[in-house]
């Protein structure tokens, strides 16, 4: 036995030349120093292979297509062998993942590991970072529940809002002027192949990378990066004091990753996948949908700055930090690396991390903003109404048709603007359209009481000057 192994060993080694090259990466020298500050990497990416095999599990079940999205997945949490705790892995390790990736990224910014030759180290990491947020971004759509698709409800009104390419990019994204069956066709896409096809490439370069350039010593105060002098100095180090990666330093790695996989599988199994509430339903507004954790604290700072400056500031933030993440290497790639030296470093993440975690704290209660309904109705439209055609005006704003049509120069811009509609339809159209909805309206048919309809057929009637009928009164 053990000579057929050996020896189907030696044939496959012939032909692929692993010693020659897989070896000498496995056991390519590291500074003897390193600590348990390095396992962040490593871990981050035993928590993707996580996702990725959880992820193929969970697609060969998965129907992407609204009207069995929500069912395949119950089936799956519910029915299937071993169901809940492939989706409770899918759904903690994405968590796993965001955090490990997060401390990784604060961990080489502490040490000053993105300084020089390592810049292009960083950058990728950068991307890494920014795909990961997307992976969980496009992710939460897949439940189609109602907390999915008014959170991405919210974040297309946002999208939607940016100055001058607003419309143009949520038209890109949600794949229409409003979150439908095509957007789920679309994140659906994007989060199995799109997005997992570019980070295997990223991950591929940055690991080359890493291995090319070394990985950092812990650093020194008192020992700046010099550009002429490091590399040198580097290869010096190595040759003097390295200890090879297998198994000096990755036995660290090695036991942290399993401590991490095992905390993801217990929590699967206690813990398990969060539920999945009610399917979307477009016609329901649902007034506080909560987006995953990872993305509250963000929702926090819109809900929180004074609504003039939202439009900037959706897209304007998220542009500025990535911005100021990726000039980083090119700003402050020499001198010292110790945090120690580097107060203002600290200071920069200490500063992050606490605002992050108050506005987490002030995400779970803070109010949705945009908030939906966009925009009470003006008084000149209320003010004149009489009857069931008030009724019908706080029908409007309930059943989230505001949100969609503008009235008066308030609310959305998803259908047309109804400001003079009970001139240009009738009753009976106005009846027809909202039971039976259209392209990119959904149909309220189901779920609106015959005095709720009456009363908004009555208030549309008044919009434009039109009285309403002496039956309705
Ligand atoms: C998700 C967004 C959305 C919501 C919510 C919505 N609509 Fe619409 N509505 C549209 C769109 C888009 C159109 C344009 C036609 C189409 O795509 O079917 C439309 C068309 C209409 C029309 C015809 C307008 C015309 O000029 O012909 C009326 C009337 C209307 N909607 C009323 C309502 C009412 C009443 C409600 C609430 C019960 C509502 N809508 C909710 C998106 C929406």
């Amino acid at each position: 036995m053990k000579r057929f192994v050996l020896g189907l060993w030696r044939w496959l080694d012939e032909r692929l030349g692993w010693s020659q090259t897989l070896w000498p990466i496995v056991a390519h020298p590291v500074p003897r120093n390193i600590n348990w500050w390095y396992v962040f990497g490593s871990a981050t990416l035993v928590a993707f292979i996580m996702q990725v095999v959880t992820g193929v599990a969970l697609a060969f079940t998965y129907v992407p297509a609204p009207i069995s999205a929500y069912e395949s997945l119950q089936w799956i949490t519910h029915q299937a062998l071993l169901g809940s705790v492939v989706r409770g892995i899918h759904y903690f390790g994405a968590s796993a993942m965001v955090i490990l990736i997060v401390v990784h990224m604060i961990r080489t910014f502490l040490m000053g590991a993105y300084k020089f030759p390592r810049e292009l180290n960083w950058l990728t990491g950068v991307l890494l970072f920014v795909l990961t947020l997307g992976m969980a971004f496009t992710g939460q759509l897949l439940r189609w529940n109602q907390d999915a698709y008014w959170a991405v409800v919210v974040a297309a009104e946002q999208a939607a809002r940016v100055p001058l390419i607003g419309h143009i990019l949520a038209y890109i994204v949600f794949a229409g002027p409003t979150v439908g069956g095509g957007t789920l066709t679309r994140f659906y896409a994007t989060h199995v192949f799109l997005l997992p096809a570019l980070m295997f490439l990223l991950i591929g370069i940055h690991l080359y990378l890493v291995v090319r350039h070394g990985i950092s010593e812990p650093p020194q105060a008192g020992r700046p990066v010099d550009r002429a002098t490091y590399q040198r100095w580097y290869q010096e180090l190595l040759h003097r004091d390295g200890v090879p990666f297998w198994p000096e330093a990755a036995w660290r790695d090695l036991l942290f990753a399993i401590a991490v996989g095992a905390g993801v599988l217990v929590l699967a199994i206690i813990v398990g996948p969060p539920d999945l509430g009610r399917p979307a339903d477009p016609t329901i507004l649902q007034a506080y949908p909560r987006p995953d954790w990872y993305f509250l604290w963000y929702f926090a700072v819109l809900a929180l700055i004074p609504p003039q400056l939202e439009s900037w500031v959706i897209v304007g933030f998220p542009l500025l930090v990535g911005l100021v993440l990726l000039l980083l290497p090119f700003v402050a790639p020499l001198g010292e690396r110790s945090p120690i030296r580097r107060p203002w470093a600290v200071g920069v993440v200490g500063l992050a991390l606490i605002s992050v975690a108050a506005l987490l704290h002030e995400g779970i209660r803070a109010p949705w903003s945009p908030e939906l309904p966009t925009a009470p109705l003006p008084a000149s439209v209320t003010a004149s109404l009489q009857g069931s055609a008030q009724q019908g005006a706080v029908v409007f704003q309930e059943k989230g048709c505001h949100n969609c049509h503008t009235i008066a120069g308030t609310g959305g811009q998803r259908g047309p603007d109804l400001t003079a509609i009970g001139r240009r339809l009738s009753r009976d159209q106005l009846i027809w359209r909202i039971l039976y909805g259209g392209t990119n309206m959904p149909a309220y048919g189901a779920n609106i009481q015959p005095d709720e309809l009456a009363a908004l057929v009555d208030f549309l009637m008044a919009q434009g000057g039109a009285v309403p009928s002496a039956a309705a009164r």
